[in-house]
């Protein structure tokens, strides 16, 4: 039996799930079993004779379809009182005038908690060098730890806390929340930004092949 995390797209081989994700650290709570065995991908497949005529085997699997799309990888900072981060590759732009992104945030995450409270999110795009950054602010949660203690970082005009030595970092505010079940989709308008141009970005899918170093 497959299952998939719901958070960051881990997939786990066995007859349960794991006790936590070993790639982003949620609960088993989070895994649900892969869509479709090979009796639902048969009838999907005699069904949609169009696509599946001379398509590659992907059978009606909406997860294995959906994996394929491509991300960045990020870190996404907050400060209200506190500060913290966490790794996510849920970030996108919108539109370019205005300068708009989305973020997908994990309602259960400390980062969730200080955007909401503070109506800003940081934003650090990471490159191929910063896979220790990926991992420091990707698998545990700022409730339990300092996760900038030890990091040289710097802090914007607003209060938010970047780590040095990424590609670029960009400032936001929140224009709304929406809920959208276990995450909230935030969208936000671009008030800074800073380009340091060090490295290739990192791409979600570079860091699954590297992430346990
Ligand atoms: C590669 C990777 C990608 C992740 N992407 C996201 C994401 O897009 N959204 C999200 O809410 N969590 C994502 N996570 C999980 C959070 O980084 C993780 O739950 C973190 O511990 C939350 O920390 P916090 O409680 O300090 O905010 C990702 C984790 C990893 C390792």
């Amino acid at each position: 039996m497959i299952w998939i995390c719901n958070v960051c797209g881990y997939r786990h081989e066995g007859p349960e799930p794991p006790e936590s994700c070993p790639l982003c650290g949620v609960a088993a709570s989070e895994f649900e079993p892969e869509a479709g065995g090979a009796e639902e991908s048969a009838e999907a497949a005699a069904a949609s004779p169009v696509i599946g005529a001379a398509a590659p085997p992907v059978e009606g699997d909406r997860r294995k379809a959906v994996a394929a799309l491509t991300y960045g990888l990020y870190v996404i900072t907050a400060h209200a009182g506190a500060d913290n981060g966490q790794t996510a590759n849920t970030c996108f732009q919108i539109t370019s005038e205005p300068l708009r992104l989305a973020l997908g945030i994990n309602k259960k995450n400390y980062t969730h908690e200080l955007i909401t409270r503070s109506g800003m999110a940081g934003i650090t795009v990471l490159s191929e060098d910063n896979i220790e950054l990926a991992r420091n602010f990707g698998y545990s949660s700022g409730r339990d730890r300092d996760k900038f203690a030890g990091l040289s970082a710097s802090r914007s005009g607003a209060g938010i806390l970047y780590p040095d030595g990424a590609l670029a970092s960009v400032e936001t505010r929140v224009l709304s929340a929406t809920d959208a079940g276990t995450h909230t989709l935030f969208l936000c308008e671009v008030t800074e930004a800073w380009y340091g141009g060090r490295g290739e970005p990192m791409t979600y899918a570079w860091f699954l092949t590297r992430k346990r170093g």
